[in-house]
């Protein structure tokens, strides 16, 4: 074990469908140009989308490495990762939706603490809802990037979480506004948002990053930001994209 003592960063969100898993893929693929090893684990154990978003396959999942720890079965990590690249590794969500039941929260923290002694960066993705899983892991993570979108019902979701927030103190949350989502929600300003939920937006995804026919590419299983015949516009926004990140890991 070299002790790389890497970052972790749990992606989460109150409303479904904002973004997180693109999100996920995306920060995976930027730190990776940024020359670091990352570890994706895909805790989304109910729909697990990042192993077929990026079209990898492998036998071990999250369960059976959870199994294994418990039962002293385990090895090594390195068993239980599927490559996508040289340098991006995935723990993907169980397959059979009965495993995700099974899942033993107590073997959470040594996971992350592994991960984070075997990789730079370790990013992960969870379903929406803060169900007792995704608060165990974000009491683990080093981060927690929120993310929600400009929608009324997110908004008024994110103003519930962020009071939540405030009373447990946590303060690795950092929040991400998703315009690349979909063009046609923007009904707030900014300005609006930071009232009604009383908490700074740290970041905002421009809506420079939307895909039109993002499906076309999601099946390609490949890691959209990685992709070269992709052009996103704005170079200012994807630079404002790569600084979040190392600002995640305070680079
Ligand atoms: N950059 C983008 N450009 C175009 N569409 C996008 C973009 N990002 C997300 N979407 C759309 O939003 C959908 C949901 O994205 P994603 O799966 O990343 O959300 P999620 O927050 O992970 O959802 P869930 O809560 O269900 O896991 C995508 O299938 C896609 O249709
Ligand atoms: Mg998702």
């Amino acid at each position: 074990m070299n002790n790389r003592k890497g970052k972790s960063i749990i992606l989460a969100s109150s409303k479904g469908g904002v973004g997180k898993t693109i999100l996920t893929m995306n920060l995976a693929g930027i730190y990776f140009e940024l020359g670091k090893k990352v570890l994706l684990i895909d805790m989304d154990i109910n729909k697990g989308t990042i192993a077929l978003n990026l079209n990898v396959k492998g036998s071990n999942t999250i369960f059976t490495l959870t199994e294994d720890l418990l039962n002293n079965r385990f090895d090594k990590l390195s068993n239980y990762v599927i490559k996508f690249n040289d340098n991006i590794d995935i723990i993907q969500a169980p397959k059979d939706p009965r495993d995700s039941l099974k899942i033993d929260s107590r073997t959470f923290e040594s996971i992350i603490t592994m991960a984070k002694n075997n990789y730079d960066i370790v990013l992960i993705d969870t379903p929406c809802g803060f169900d007792k899983n995704n608060i165990i892991l974000m009491d683990e993570a080093d981060v927690i990037l929120y993310v929600m979108t400009n929608d009324f019902m997110d908004i008024k979701n994110t103003k519930s979480f962020m009071s939540i927030i405030k009373e447990t103190n946590l303060e690795n949350v950092k929040l991400v506004l998703n315009n690349s989502r979909d063009l046609n929600l923007n009904y707030f300003s900014n300005f609006d948002i930071r009232n009604i939920i009383k908490k700074n937006i740290d970041y905002t995804i421009s809506e420079s990053f939307y895909i039109k026919n993002i499906t076309k590419y999601i099946l390609e299983g490949e890691i959209l930001i990685l992709n070269k015949n992709l052009t996103f516009k704005d170079k200012r926004d994807y630079k404002k994209l790569v600084n979040m990140a190392k600002e995640l890991i305070n680079e």
